[in-house]
Parts: C-alpha cells; sequence; structure tokens
C-alpha cells in the first residue's frame, strides 16, 4: 500500500499513452499545438515495466488517458498488455470516442473494462465549434457501440464553456432519462498559457444545476450527497442514468484523493495542478534497478501535495492538460 504523507492510500493510477491528438478543443489546445518527440515518450515495453512497480507496490485502479488515447500505435496490444499485468483489478479508458466505432470491440476483448467518453454538446455545430475538428455523428456512434460491446458502465464528460455550451448542459442531462449512463459535467481547469480563458469562462456546478433544475426539474440526490470518486452524483425524477458534477474549481475533492498520474513522456504527477513531478523514464533508460525505481514512486507518493493552489490563484505551468492526461 501506498501512503501519502497526509494518510491517503494512492492506489489510482492514470496513464497518458500519448500527447497527442485527433481533436483539438478550445478548452485544451491551441489549434497548432506542438507534440512532444517521439523519442522522449515511453516505449511499450518501457511502460510495461513501470506497470509492474505501480501494481507491486499497490495500485490496482488504472485509467488510460492522452492526449487521446486511442491514437496510440498499437493501442489494442498495448492495452492488452496493461489489463494482463498481475495486480490490475480495474482498467478504464478517458477518450473522445472518435475512434470507438472500429476500436470498442477489439479494446474489449483486450480487456478494457469501462469507457468515459467526452461529449460537450448534443449539437452538432456547436460540437464542432468547441473540438475544432471533431463529428458528434462519429462520438456517438462510438459511444453506442462501446455500450454494446459491453464497456459499461458508460460515462460521458462534459466540459462546460461560457459562450459556447453552457445551456447544452440540459439537453445533455436529459440524456439520463433514457439511457442508464452517468453523464459529469466537469467545471473548466485552468492550464499554463490558457488559464486566462479557462478562468474567465468557468461555469460553476451551482449554476449548471440551475440550468438543469429550471428546465428538467429537481434533481435529487444520490448516495447522500457523498462523492462518486471525483463527481457529486443525482438524479432526475424518473431517471435511467445519474448527473454528476466535477467541481474541482468550486469545491476541490483534495482531501479524498487517491490518484497519481504518468504521463506520456514518464514522469510521474502527484497532481493534475500542481507542476511537482518525478521523472521515471530517465533512471529507467539510465539502467536503474527495480528498487531504485520502486523507492522513487515511494518518495513522489509520500510528498503528494495536500492539494491544488486554483484559490490561492497557483495555476501549474509546466504543462498543459493533454500532456498530463486529465
Ligand atoms: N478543464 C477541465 N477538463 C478538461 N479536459 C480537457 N481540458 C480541460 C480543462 N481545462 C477534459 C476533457 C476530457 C478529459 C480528458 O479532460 O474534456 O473529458
Ligand atoms: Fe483532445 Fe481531449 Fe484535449 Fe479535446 S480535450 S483536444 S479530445 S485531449
Amino acid at each position: 500500500m501506498a501512503l501519502d504523507r497526509f494518510g491517503r492510500d494512492i492506489h489510482y493510477l492514470r496513464i497518458s499513452l500519448t500527447d497527442r491528438c485527433n481533436l483539438r478543443c478550445i478548452y485544451c489546445m491551441p489549434e497548432d499545438m506542438k507534440f512532444r518527440p517521439r523519442v522522449e515518450l515511453m516505449q511499450d515495453a518501457e511502460l510495461l515495466t513501470l506497470m509492474r512497480l505501480f501494481t507491486a507496490l499497490g495500485f490496482h485502479k488504472f485509467r488510460l488517458t492522452g492526449g487521446e488515447p486511442t491514437v496510440r500505435a498499437n493501442i489494442v496490444e498495448v492495452v492488452r498488455g496493461i489489463a494482463q499485468t498481475p495486480g490490475v483489478r480495474s482498467l478504464s479508458m478517458t477518450t473522445n470516442g472518435v475512434l470507438l466505432k472500429q476500436l470498442a470491440r477489439p479494446l474489449k476483448a483486450a480487456g478494457l473494462q469501462r469507457v468515459n467518453v467526452s461529449i460537450d454538446s448534443l449539437d452538432p455545430e456547436k460540437f464542432k465549434r468547441l473540438t475544432r475538428w471533431g463529428s458528434l455523428e462519429d462520438v456517438w456512434d462510438g459511444l453506442l457501440e462501446a455500450e454494446r460491446v459491453g464497456l459499461r458502465p458508460l460515462k460521458l464528460n462534459a466540459v462546460v464553456v461560457r459562450g459556447y455550451n453552457e445551456a447544452d448542459v440540459v439537453d445533455l442531462a436529459a440524456l439520463t432519462r433514457d439511457h442508464p449512463w452517468q453523464m459529469r459535467f466537469i467545471e473548466m481547469m485552468p492550464f499554463g498559457e490558457v488559464a486566462g480563458f479557462q478562468q474567465a469562462q468557468v461555469v460553476t456546478e451551482h449554476e449548471m444545476r440551475e440550468r438543469i433544475e429550471a428546465a428538467l426539474g429537481p434533481l435529487e440526490s444520490v448516495n447522500g450527497g457523498q462523492l462518486d470518486g471525483e463527481a457529486r452524483l443525482f438524479r432526475l425524477r424518473a431517471g435511467q442514468g445519474d448527473v454528476g458534477f466535477i467541481s474541482s474549481v468550486s469545491e476541490p475533492f483534495c482531501a479524498s484523493c487517491t490518484r497519481a498520474r504518468l504521463t506520456a513522456d514518464g514522469k510521474l504527477r502527484m497532481c493534475l495542478l500542481r507542476e511537482y513531478e518525478v521523472d521515471l523514464l530517465t533512471p529507467l533508460r539510465a539502467g536503474a534497478s527495480q528498487d531504485e525505481l520502486k523507492g522513487l514512486i515511494e518518495q513522489a507518493v509520500y510528498r503528494k501535495p495536500w492539494g491544488h493552489g486554483l484559490a490561492q490563484n497557483v495555476i501549474p505551468m509546466n504543462r498543459v492538460m493533454s500532456e498530463i492526461g486529465g
């Protein structure tokens, strides 16, 4: 078991498989985003070596992220290797869904258990405006295919941006009347150069809830208002699924955080919104022993920051979201 100095049991690792993406969401990256040279990224074998160290230290819950994880070369085999690592109990992926129509079935067969699909609007034009390059139809087909092949329960994520999709929370929430899905609304978080825009356009959970309740009726709290992971869950009357809010900005959940992040270039990052990182890939390539690498992971876990500093206006400048993986 890996404990940090505040007694939190850190057992959830989010692995960014690539910093690349086939979309260019306005809240995430500029259209001319520069990606890292591939030599700087973990190779498949390096990633699997690190996986075994994490499971040996008690990590058992894993999520694959990006950029967009499905654009990584050989994604199905990478997923198979991760799923077969002894000690992996939970394996899911956060994806933009663009490639799921083709990949859902092989990914499921390779051992992936669930997916979270990003969908910020049900209006094709607004969807395009938010993602710059995306087609709503591809994502919709992809998420239906994911559900069909058993990547369930299906969770959907929407980042809400003022001036773009704050009104769309109503239609998105209404999906949970007819589908047993969890629709989660995410408060936009600030990173690096684009932090100014992100902070100016943030829509709080409070405002989203008001909009949804005004149109669809009351949201009743599920499991007594307890957080489910990072989301606070509600249900519409006669809803089959849940409506969730991930309110990192207005109501931080740092006290109950159990996660760490491995970036595509092999750095262990202990808080999404803090710059602190420990490089694992460089020592691995330099021939460090398994015990040395485990020691580095344990030290990083121990030094996990207590929480983010958004309230004090401390914003991470060393990476943007797509380089960390959300
Ligand atoms: N704030 C909050 N969420 C973000 N995402 C990307 N950028 C941001 C941001 N600035 C989300 C994506 C996806 C997940 C990978 O992270 O929409 O759901
Ligand atoms: Fe790609 Fe996800 Fe960033 Fe959109 S939010 S550009 S889908 S990594």
